[in-house]
């Protein structure tokens, strides 16, 4: 049949997928054997699988507390041990990751591929207190080479690396309707997942964020723990009538913020003087993508990306957001 614009209509583009758009974007990387490609693969499968999961979680009999307590001594839900499992298993299966760092594991895990370059740290689910709500919850990754030289076994060298030495981060929102966004260092880009075909399709194309935005997310129960300068921007924010935006799911308010304009923030409390994020499975993650989107991420003293982590559950305060915003508060 002879094309015809008027079939245009109905019959409308589906746009690029997930794996269409890493393949093409492997020509940015001279020396790319398509290794990393593979790797963003793996985790856009096991995002489809939790995101089932997720969607089913009140029918399938895997809400609730798994009965374990993981190693920061938090209480295991049973989604947190179900996406563990299958991100290890994806990435594992996949061939491209030597070693993994997951928040819901003690030591970092040789996955036994020890020709692959690659190391990932994942929160394999964010946000669990919201699961059995029927709120937004979320996977976070971070990509790494490997120091330590292929074909040996891996090593805490290869995961205790600093933010900034990232080749790809990102995270999938499992929520009102489910995204993948991610950064190879050339830019954020989003895919949403579109169920009737079952793939990831680019939707936000190079985001960036709003240099000044009006929504701050804070956990203001808080504030009493919190120290002078914590105090001092809250009652700024209050002043101007900001809005204020906390759903308790970091990838969720981190999402969000990047799109509109704001900024969250956890520091230290008397609970946990560091704050509660961990730099490995968290923090660096959307520090790379923030900065991808022309954001800042500090935890007050310097750029997140700056530190090096000494060990693998480490926590620490985290500043992130519109860059006026982070400004503002490190400025009171
Ligand atoms: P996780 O579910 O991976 O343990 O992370 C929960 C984190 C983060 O997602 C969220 O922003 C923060 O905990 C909320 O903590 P508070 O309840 O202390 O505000
Ligand atoms: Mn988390
Ligand atoms: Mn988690």
């Amino acid at each position: 049949m002879a094309h015809n614009s008027s079939m245009d209509k109905f019959v409308s583009s589906i746009g690029i997928t997930l794996d269409r758009f890493i393949t093409q974007k492997q020509a940015d990387f001279s020396s790319a054997r398509g290794e990393l490609s593979q790797l963003l693969r793996d985790i856009g499968l096991a995002a489809k699988v939790i995101n089932k999961e997720i969607m089913r979680s009140g029918l399938i009999g895997i809400e609730g507390p798994a009965g374990d307590k993981n190693v920061q001594g938090e209480e295991q839900q049973k989604l947190d041990v179900v996406a563990n499992i299958r991100y290890i298993r994806a990435l594992t299966r996949g061939g491209e990751v030597c070693a993994i760092v997951s928040e819901e594991e003690e030591d970092m895990i040789d996955t036994g591929n020890h020709n692959a370059k690659y190391v990932v740290a994942m929160d394999p689910l964010d946000g669990s207190s919201n699961i059995d709500v029927n709120m937004p919850v979320g996977t976070i990754f971070s990509v790494y080479k490997r120091v330590t030289p292929v074909g040996t076994a891996p090593t805490l060298e290869d995961a205790l690396q600093k933010g900034s030495e990232q080749v790809a981060a990102g995270y999938v929102i499992y929520g009102s309707s489910n995204i993948l966004v991610y950064t190879t260092g050339k830019g954020v880009n989003g895919f949403t997942y579109d169920h009737s075909i079952g793939e990831f399709i680019l939707s936000h194309t190079h985001i960036d964020t709003p240099a000044d935005g009006n929504i701050f997310s804070y956990n203001e129960g808080n504030i009493e723990d919190c120290d002078e300068q914590i105090k001092k921007y809250v009652a700024h924010c209050r002043s101007k009538k900001m809005t204020a935006r906390y759903v308790g799911s970091l990838v969720a308010d981190f999402h969000r913020n990047m799109l509109k304009g704001g900024i969250f923030f956890y520091t230290g409390t008397k609970k946990n003087p560091t704050g509660k994020l961990r730099i490995m499975h968290e923090c660096n993650s959307l520090a790379f993508i923030i900065e991808q989107a022309g954001g800042k991420a500090t935890d007050g003293t310097q750029r997140i990306l700056d530190i090096q982590p000494t060990s693998l559950h480490q926590r620490v305060p985290l500043i992130i957001g519109s860059p006026k915003m982070v400004d503002a508060l490190l400025s009171c």
